[in-house]
């Protein structure tokens, strides 16, 4: 159905693999096209609860597709800003996912690339991978993902990084808060699917509640934080899942959640 995206759905997860690996997964209009409208989609196929994010090939993904890149400079300012607000809602319809993306990455997340990892939720990583906020080197900046780099990696990392271009290893990205597991490429996808199994685990609505409810406190004042928190437990605890889950607890048996 799409041209440089492949989708296999699996035992409630959309495994989606970024499918253009003669240039590296780079992204261009059409790659940006598709990942959108997986992403719109998702929320309307209630059997899909997890996505994990991947790259087909030797890397994860080397950002934006400079050719493409190289093409927008003869464009119109009118044309580079409607070309850059489609980059720019794709990373926000990930970062908005209403279920959790679980980014599995190697070989290099580059400029975009580090992008999209910074969108995921979980982010597991082979320890051989290459980040880097590289824009500046090619004398562009990481703007659009800029919102999402920030929030992850926070103000000090982000002046080093996204100032010196610089590439940095796995480790360095586990440090910042880029990715939140690094391992040795022969136990990448045992800790993709463990994460994934996590999230299985635990009630569909709450974990999409949890989700939604991390980035309306992020710009809530404490008194609006105070009053939306409430009220959030509040309909959680007497919702179907969580009178199901604390029962199960108490009942000591696994969860029946309803899908
Ligand atoms: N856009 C378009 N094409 C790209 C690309 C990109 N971002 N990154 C790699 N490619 C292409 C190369 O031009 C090359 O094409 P060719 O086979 O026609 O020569 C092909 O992908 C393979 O790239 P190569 O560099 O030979 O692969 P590699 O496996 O040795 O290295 C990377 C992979 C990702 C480390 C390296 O390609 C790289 O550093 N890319 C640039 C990443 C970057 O700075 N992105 C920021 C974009 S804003």
């Amino acid at each position: 159905m799409y041209q440089t995206l492949s989708i296999r759905t699996d035992d409630h997860v959309d495994h989606v693999t970024l499918n253009r690996p003669e240039v590296r997964n780079a992204f261009n209009p059409t790659l940006i096209a598709e990942l959108t409208d997986w992403a719109h989609g998702v929320g309307a196929r209630p059997n899909v609860r997890v996505a994990v994010l991947a790259g087909a090939g030797k890397v994860f993904s080397a950002g934006a597709d400079l050719a493409w890149m190289a093409e927008t400079s003869a464009y119109t300012r009118e044309q580079n800003l409607d070309d850059a607000r489609r980059m720019a809602v794709m990373f926000e319809a990930l970062d908005t996912l209403p279920i959790p993306l679980v980014g599995r990455v190697h070989g290099a997340a580059l400029g975009g690339g580090s992008g999209l990892v910074a969108v995921c939720d979980i982010v597991v990583a082979d320890e051989q991978t290459v980040f880097g906020f590289t824009e500046v080197k090619l004398g562009i900046l990481p703007a659009v993902i800029s919102p999402y780099a920030l929030s992850k990696i926070g103000r000090s990392a982000a002046r080093e990084l996204f100032l010196t271009g610089a590439r940095f290893p796995a480790v360095r990205a586990r440090e910042i808060g880029l990715v939140h597991a690094v391992t040795t490429a022969d136990q990448l996808d045992a800790n993709v699917t463990g994460y994934v199994r996590e999230l299985l685990a635990a009630g569909p609505e709450a974990v999409k509640a949890a989700k939604q409810m991390i980035r309306r406190v992020w710009t809530l004042t404490g008194d609006e934080a105070r009053d939306l928190t409430a009220e959030t437990i509040a309909g959680r605890r007497v919702s179907e899942e969580g009178r199901e889950g604390i029962r199960a607890f108490l009942e000591k048996r696994p969860p029946r959640w309803t899908e």
